[in-house]
């Protein structure tokens, strides 16, 4: 077994000046990367005693544990929303259908009639569900994490539905259809 070389330290004298440069890591070069993952799109609902029935559409969504069942996502720490999702005990991800293009645009907007399309049901909690989605996956709470400028969301699923209807997707910055399998 070789020893490692000893490191020199990062910075030999604390005071000096760090030039600084173009991070390699710039949150512009890593949204474009993070882009080019596809991913479908949903819309993620709780209901508030204040604010009543509160929606966003979100791609950060993703699988977590199958056993227990726990799903993610994340969420802007600046968003208007987030004190309605950081009290809700319940939310639902409405996992959308290709034909859902409008809606996914009208709950990525700020205005106030958001819930004014589409049809919905109360879920667990009363958190809204949407009808004709690909997927429903109505959650518990299950923790809030804050992760540098999201909080990360983490549902335990209590409840889901799913159908055939092929869904919406989200790639470099635009909406697709799903391509055939290959
Ligand atoms: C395809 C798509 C995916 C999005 N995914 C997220 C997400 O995962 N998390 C998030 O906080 N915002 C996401 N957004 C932005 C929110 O939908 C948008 O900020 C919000 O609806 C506007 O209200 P707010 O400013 O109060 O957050 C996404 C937008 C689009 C178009």
């Amino acid at each position: 077994m070789t020893t490692p070389a000893a490191q020199p330290p990062l910075a030999a004298d604390a005071t000096e000046t760090i030039e600084t440069t173009e991070p390699l890591v710039s949150p512009q070069r890593l949204r474009d990367a993070l882009g080019r993952f596809a991913t479908g799109v949903t819309i993620i609902t709780c209901l508030d005693p204040e604010f009543g029935r509160v929606g966003l559409t979100a791609n950060s969504f993703n699988a977590l544990s199958l056993d227990p069942p726990l799903v993610l996502w994340s969420l802007r720490q600046q968003s208007a929303q987030l004190p309605a999702f950081a009290r809700a005990e319940h939310f639902v991800v409405n996992v959308l259908a290709g034909d859902q293009l409008a809606l996914s645009r009208r709950f990525a907007s700020r205005r106030d009639d958001k819930f004014d399309e589409g049809d919905w049901l109360p879920g667990e909690g009363g958190a809204p569900v949407l009808a004709g989605c690909a997927a429903v996956f109505e959650c518990e709470t299950f923790s809030r994490q804050d992760a540098g400028d999201h909080v990360l969301f983490i549902g335990h699923v209590l409840a889901l539905a799913q159908t055939a209807l092929p869904p919406l997707v989200y790639h470099a910055g635009h909406y697709h259809g799903l391509g055939g399998a290959l």
